[in-house]
């Protein structure tokens, strides 16, 4: 599996990543790290385990699309299959998608369909929830809309702060996402057509 990931901070989902294919837990090789931000500290850790990296900040770009084209022209070069969103705070069009159709994948801090887009755990906590949770699933053209591959659920504890929920998350974040990255390189997606009206169904094979 020849990943690229894409990061607009922290990297600690990327870590996850890298610490998994060190280990062998995951049968894949990271080509390329892209970054929006040239501070992002997930940049270091790209560099540490040697994984080329290149940094694309959209601001010179006049339009996403031409953004996006830059990004796909990177990750084709460096012989990349499937794209992660790893903390990349920008939306992709369908010139991306496009490049890697049904390949993109993201992780985000909730259960979806709740608590899209920013801050998905204050949101969870402002709402009262009792569990949370994060979801690993196939980007497309909506904020945190495209196909679920899987989830894992967290509990809210009754004084939990933004901040601790979101640890709790992230642990299980990166789990899954190694999990899942694994399972879909062992034996891939099965994707069906949906039916007129209905959301394409995506499963992983195991
Ligand atoms: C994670 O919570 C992820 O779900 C969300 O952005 C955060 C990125 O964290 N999309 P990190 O950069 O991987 O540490």
């Amino acid at each position: 599996m020849d990943l690229g990931v894409l990061i607009s901070g922290r990297g600690s989902n990327l870590q996850a990543i890298l610490d998994a294919v060190a280990d062998k837990r995951l049968d894949a090789r990271v080509r390329l790290v892209l970054s929006n931000k040239a501070k992002a500290q997930g940049l270091e850790r790209a560099a540490e385990a040697g994984v080329p990296t290149t940094v694309l900040s959209h601001l010179e770009f006049p339009d996403r699309e031409s953004f996006d084209a830059a990004l796909v022209e990177r990750l084709q070069q460096a012989g990349v299959e499937w794209v992660v969103l790893a903390g990349f705070m920008r939306i992709v069009t369908p010139v991306f998608l496009d490049a890697f159709p049904n390949r993109v994948i993201n992780i985000h801090p909730s259960l979806l369909p709740s608590f899209p887009g920013v801050d998905a755990q204050a949101q969870a906590l402002a709402y009262g929830v009792r569990v949370s949770g994060c979801t690993v699933h196939l980007v497309n053209e909506g904020v945190d809309a495209g196909p679920i591959l899987a989830q894992a659920a967290v509990a809210v504890r009754q004084h939990d702060t933004r901040d601790e929920l979101a640890a709790r998350i992230l642990q299980e974040e990166h789990r899954l996402l190694v999990e899942t990255l694994q399972t879909i390189a062992h034996g891939g997606l099965a994707i069906e057509a949906p039916a007129e009206g209905e959301r394409p169904r995506v499963r992983l094979r195991r």
